[in-house]
């Protein structure tokens, strides 16, 4: 063994705990808004952060220090004033804007607090079902894509594939699967008033959330939300459009499932998949995203598809992983569309 090393890997340990810190402390800057409280104020005294924000104080102080420690927070020793970059507050204190972080900041504790039952998993198989991530569970993925989606999805997304964004403006039928809280559909709906949309899940609470959105959104003409599966949707339908976001990989069934969306896909149809962005390589993926979408699968998505006897594709499915699905599922076009995005992998694929 080298001394060096040892040392290097300390210090590398020791900036990952660290790091995991600076992570929960901003968790709960976004979830009690001390962010918002923050954003754009230029530089403030703690009294008067603690009194804007109406927290309490000892924790206000607390956090507020370990922030500035994490380098979150900028601090003017003289003045003794905390200040919140406008960069990091772009980031952190936009929640529903295609930049806001929050939502990946909301799933770490989310996904961490059941680290005991995954490490059981180990051990014993099974996993960790996705019902019993809870409410939270699902606010973290509608933190995370929400924005995603009502700023990108139609007028970027779909508009990269011009056959698709004419159909659906001179009217078209619609399909979302495995929906979630329904933010894909209700922007879609919103956008293409000629067109009918269908968002089915299989989680009651998701569904529940979804037709919430829907009602409040006052878009219930041309969307219906379902809850079940295929056997619940009306018999005979064919859709233009099949859209399934960050859902391939975590099924129990995939090729089955991509099988069934195979028939219910007209005949120029398009199936427009969203999918974590990772390379098919393992090398490739060294990177902080490659580290971040492993421990998502292991504390998420592999996780909940083995406690249901799925196979646990896990996040980091990759280009050709989800490929080999679709053609095992019977369609024969698959196409990588070359839309700019950090963390999202986009495919069109069609009979
Ligand atoms: C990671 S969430 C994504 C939700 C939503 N599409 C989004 O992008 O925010 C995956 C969703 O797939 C749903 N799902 C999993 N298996 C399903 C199945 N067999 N049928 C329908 N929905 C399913 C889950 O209930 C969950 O809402």
């Amino acid at each position: 063994m080298e001394k060096e090393r040892i040392k290097e890997f300390a210090g590398k340990v020791m900036s990952d705990l660290s790091g995991g810190m600076a992570a929960g402390l901003a968790y709960v800057g976004a979830q009690t808004g001390l962010f918002q409280t923050l954003s754009g104020q230029g530089p403030m005294s703690m009294e008067h952060i603690i009194e804007k924000s109406g927290l309490q104080p000892r924790y206000v102080e607390e956090w507020l220090k370990g922030m500035v420690c994490a380098e979150y927070l900028q601090y003017d020793m003289d003045n003794e004033t905390f200040e919140l970059p406008d960069e990091l507050g772009f980031l952190l204190a936009s929640e529903g804007t295609d930049h806001y972080m929050g939502g990946l900041l909301h799933s770490l504790p989310m996904m961490l607090s059941v680290a005991p039952r995954v490490s059981d998993a180990f051990i014993n198989g099974g996993g960790v079902p996705f019902e019993d991530y809870g409410q939270d569970g699902i606010l973290a993925i509608d933190l995370m894509n929400r924005g995603l989606y009502e700023q990108r999805f139609v007028s970027y997304w779909l508009k990269s594939m011009p056959t698709v964004y004419e159909k659906l403006t001179a009217g078209g039928r619609v399909l979302d699967f495995g929906c979630g809280t329904g933010h894909a559909a209700l922007t879609m709906a919103g956008a293409f008033a000629k067109s009918q949309f269908i968002g089915l899940d299989i989680d009651p609470a998701s569904i529940e959330q979804a037709c919430k959105n829907a009602r409040d959104a006052g878009l219930t003409d041309n969307l219906n939300f379902v809850q079940g599966t295929f056997s619940d949707l009306e018999p005979g339908q064919q859709f233009d459009l099949i859209t399934t976001c960050d859902c391939i990989h975590d099924l129990t069934d995939p090729v089955g499932v991509l099988k069934k969306l195979c028939e219910l896909l007209s005949s120029d149809g398009t199936l427009f998949i969203i999918e974590p962005k990772v390379a098919d390589s393992l090398t490739e993926n060294i990177n902080p995203i490659g580290a971040l979408y492993y421990g998502m699968s292991v504390f998420h998505c592999m996780t909940q598809s083995l406690a249901a006897g799925g196979p646990g594709l896990g996040t980091c499915l990759g280009p050709s992983g989800m490929q080999s699905l679709v053609k095992q599922a019977g369609f024969n076009s698959f196409e990588v569309l070359e839309l700019k995005s950090q963390m999202t992998l986009f495919y069109a694929v069609r009979h």
